[in-house]
């Protein structure tokens, strides 16, 4: 590596001060790991003593928090570089900052052709941001810094979060699974988990600070415990146990989950745990064993159908998503009439489809077959439709229940209707007859549905506690258990 683009820490001085007036502007792309980094970066820049500022061209360090899981990501990304070198070029104190995937994979070349960009950052490099910005400033040269695994994890950095009822919780780092389409394992390094007392000691705090909803973060979260070294010293069920004892939690989320790594322990743990709601975020990517096994995924159709089988006897009223691939190198109309079928077998209640995209270094951008853009058109179209359907099918049968709703605000369109999510994670949209603040369970009876919300009216709050009162329940007509 050119050592331009090596973090020297060494050359760490005390440069920063604690000045109010400098102000630093945030632009996150992708996924919730990298929404939840960012919380880390403002953290770490309102530590440094920066203001956030709402646009770029009010801001003195311009900060592109990037992904790299798709081309489109990066196209989108360039439209934003493009207007942040502008803005450097008025003002060349101005100081521009590309973290997160992309930079860990672009690396040096990322430089080359950005040379206006000052400083690029890993996702496992976060927590050195600040002492680059420093070198940055004292050799007034590009660096960078790439750490190839976790070595202080971004959660114990500082964070500033948008308060309200809702947190993330990151609890391991990584993938091991080198899905043959994936560059996830290339640049975030292999699976870590954290330390099961920090995780249970960050979601006490949040707990006091008047979290009710946790969402836990990893990119394979149901390994969690498993990678080598730590096995059978906390595992996910454990984890899930011991975060069902944090007083004042009254909802616990997790995502992502791999097929392959659903236990029986997992299961019988969303069955038995109150807090833990009754949904599952279960990417599939294909229907096409043939497919499946290019993309090595460690499953087969019959297993995953198993498995939702499974799912759906121990834990009624499960909301099932998923992800989706369409035009896999070599994936024919049969491949996807596959996964068309599978969908319509398992009925989702919603599902992000993606076409795919080739990413350098992946074992699949090898693959011969690339399918052309007219089919995939219509793979998609078709796919999209079939999974709007079944989710509107879904949505319709809950017209008529009454769900417990966790408040988090105001509707986007109008602010006398106020907006939350079900257990299942659905969002409603309500008008209450009571007072309701963010933060409130609420019993909410749905009057009308689309394939991505339900609407209903609320006459009383929820009684917390007990799970018989927390799932839905019908109240003029019945919906199939099926359909919670
Ligand atoms: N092309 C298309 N989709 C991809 N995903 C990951 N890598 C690719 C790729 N190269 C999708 C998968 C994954 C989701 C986060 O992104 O469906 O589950
Ligand atoms: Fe990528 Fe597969 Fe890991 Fe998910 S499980 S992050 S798709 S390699």
């Amino acid at each position: 590596m050119h050592p331009a683009f090596r973090h020297d820490s060494s050359r760490v001085m005390h440069f920063h001060t604690s000045r109010t007036d400098r102000t630093y502007y945030l632009r996150t792309f992708g996924c919730q790991m990298n929404e939840h980094d960012s919380e880390r970066i403002s953290g770490l820049m309102q530590g440094l003593g920066y203001a956030q500022a709402d646009t770029p061209d009010e801001g003195d360090v311009l900060l592109y928090n990037t992904c790299s899981i798709r081309e489109k990501a990066d196209t989108r990304l360039i439209g934003h570089l493009g207007h942040a070198r502008r803005l450097k070029a008025d003002d060349p104190q101005r100081l521009v900052v590309v973290a997160g995937c992309l930079a860990q994979s672009r690396q040096a070349e990322f430089f080359q052709e950005h040379p206006y960009v000052d400083v690029l950052v890993g996702p496992q490099s976060l927590h050195l941001l600040p002492a680059l910005l420093e070198e940055r400033a004292v050799t007034g040269r590009q660096v960078g810094a790439f750490e190839e695994s976790t070595s202080t994890w971004s959660a114990e950095l500082p964070r500033v979060r948008r308060s309200g009822p809702l947190a993330w919780i990151q609890i391991m780092t990584g993938c091991s699974n080198f899905c043959s389409y994936c560059i996830v394992p290339y640049v975030r390094g292999p699976e870590a988990s954290r330390p099961l007392g920090h995780i249970v000691d960050e979601a006490t705090e949040l707990a006091t600070q008047g979290v009710r909803e946790v969402t836990l973060l990893g990119q394979n979260v149901n390994a969690y415990g498993l990678e080598l070294g730590v096995r059978g010293v906390s595992t996910f069920p454990g984890l899930l146990e011991a975060l069902s004892e944090v007083s004042g939690l009254e909802r616990i989320r997790f995502m992502t989950s791999h097929p392959k790594d659903v236990s029986p322990a997992l299961i019988d743990a969303m069955a038995g745990l109150p807090s833990v709601c009754e949904h599952l975020h279960l990417p599939v990517q294909s229907g096409s064993d043939r497919v499946l096994r290019l993309m090595e995924r460690r499953y087969d159709r019959a297993g995953y159908l198993d498995l939702v089988d499974r799912l759906r006897a121990a834990a009624p009223g499960l909301a099932l998503t998923t992800d989706l691939i369409i035009g896999f190198p070599s994936e024919t109309e049969h491949d996807f009439d596959e996964t068309v079928g599978l969908v319509e077998a398992v009925r989702f209640d919603g599902a992000f489809t993606f076409q795919y995209s080739p990413r350098s270094r992946t074992a699949a951008a090898e693959l011969p077959g690339r399918v052309d853009p007219v089919t995939l058109e219509a793979r998609m179209r078709r796919l999209v439709e079939t999974t709007q359907r079944l989710g509107a099918e879904r949505n319709a049968q809950l017209v008529g229940s009454c769900v417990e709703v966790l408040v988090e605000g105001c509707s986007r369109r109008d602010a006398d209707t106020m907006m939350g999510r079900t257990r299942t994670h659905k969002v409603v949209n309500f008008r209450a007859a009571h007072p309701v603040e963010p933060g409130d369970l609420v019993e909410v009876t749905i009057q009308s549905s689309s394939s991505t919300s339900l609407t209903g009216v609320s006459e009383s709050p929820a009684v917390p506690g007990s799970r018989a009162g927390t799932t839905t329940r019908p109240t003029t007509r019945s919906p199939s258990p099926e359909a919670l």
